[in-house]
């Protein structure tokens, strides 16, 4: 009886590539996917149909990894996951992986050994090499807000770039000059983007940057923010305007300015990026970059449901667009 790995043996391929073929999850070159095809016939072999229909029946479950469950940015992106995953009868486990690759590898690896039919991962740092080992290996994995380069897997992600330059036209045509920035991990490629976004807004401007009004220490969360604008604003020649990389962290500037009597916007102008649910109703309403959360996750959720039932299409890149929200954090320099 011919085992897998004579299939693979004889196709001159991987057991994960086999994997693929046979479970039609994940992308194969048609030219492998013939290979593959061809030694299944010569060899005569046949699949265990007990443990195929096992493994479909039981897997009507879902996971999503996020890296912090505490920030609504990604619950926001798993509602839209669940909502679509649900309409077609799967369940949807969330797992926060805490930004810790050894966290998210034991939630997948869990997992995986419990019949979960698929995943939606936003990466993280340091996890590239263990999310392509996965994925080599067969996993069901597509990527969702955070891009991770050379990953021949499905991602959906927001114009990061537009964002952020969207931002900075605000900001420089309402005449601040001297505008401060609140950046979280630069390993990250959304991060990369903005600041892309940033540094391509002030060329065409023609404003200078001035690396001392750099926060390097932000971690996405409102304390790092209050920090940042704790650093920024006690300076002799503080900025005009703080652009903080996500809305977390912008409310991290708005609390430290509210409790040292800083008139947000008159003193300083403050814009955010994500637009959480919360953006709207802080005091005062933070102006910020809108990501389509709700897409992000629906469209997600939609590719990987067809890459489980048998879509072997190259790997798709979605870029969802953003869009400035302007509130009352924001004003004219007086
Ligand atoms: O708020 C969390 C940040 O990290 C967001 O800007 C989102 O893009 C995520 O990657």
């Amino acid at each position: 009886m011919a085992t897998i790995k004579d299939v693979a043996e004889a196709a001159g391929v991987s057991i994960a590539t086999v994997s693929r073929v046979l479970n039609q999850n994940g992308y194969v070159s048609p030219e492998l996917n013939q290979r593959v095809q061809d030694a299944i016939a010569a060899l005569g072999y046949q699949r265990n149909a007990l443990a195929r229909n096992l493994r479909r029946s039981e897997s009507l479950t879902l996971g999503i990894l996020v890296p912090d469950s505490n920030n609504s940015f990604f619950s926001e992106i798993a509602k839209g996951v669940e909502e679509t995953c649900f309409a077609k009868g799967y369940t949807v486990v969330l797992c926060n992986t805490d930004e810790n690759p050894d966290k998210a590898t034991s939630y997948l690896s869990n997992l995986y050994q419990h019949r979960v039919a698929g995943f939606i991962v936003v990466s993280l740092g340091d996890f590239k090499p263990r999310l392509q080992k996965l994925i080599e290996d067969g996993y069901p994995i597509v990527i969702v807000d955070r891009p991770v380069t050379d990953l021949k897997a499905d991602s959906v992600i927001s114009d990061n770039f537009s964002g952020a330059r969207l931002a900075m036209q605000h900001l420089i045509q309402l005449g601040h000059r001297r505008i401060a920035y609140v950046v979280g991990n630069m390993h990250l490629e959304t991060i990369k983007a903005r600041w892309a976004g940033v540094m391509s807004t002030l060329e065409e401007y023609g404003v200078p940057l001035d690396p001392s009004l750099v926060y390097e220490h932000g971690d996405y969360t409102p304390k790092s923010g209050y920090a940042a604008a704790e650093a920024l604003l006690k300076r002799a020649d503080p900025p005009t305007a703080i652009f903080a990389f996500n809305d977390l962290m912008a409310f991290g500037v708005l609390s430290y300015a509210q409790m040292n009597g800083i008139h947000i916007p008159s003193k300083v102008s403050v814009v955010g990026f994500d637009d959480v649910t919360l953006a709207a109703y802080s005091a005062p309403s933070l102006t910020t970059v809108a990501q389509p959360k709700y897409a992000l996750g629906q469209k997600v959720a939609e590719i990987l449901l067809d890459r489980i039932h048998g879509d072997t299409s190259p790997p798709i890149k979605l870029v969802l667009p953003t869009e400035l929200i302007v509130r009352c954090s924001t004003a004219s320099l007086e």
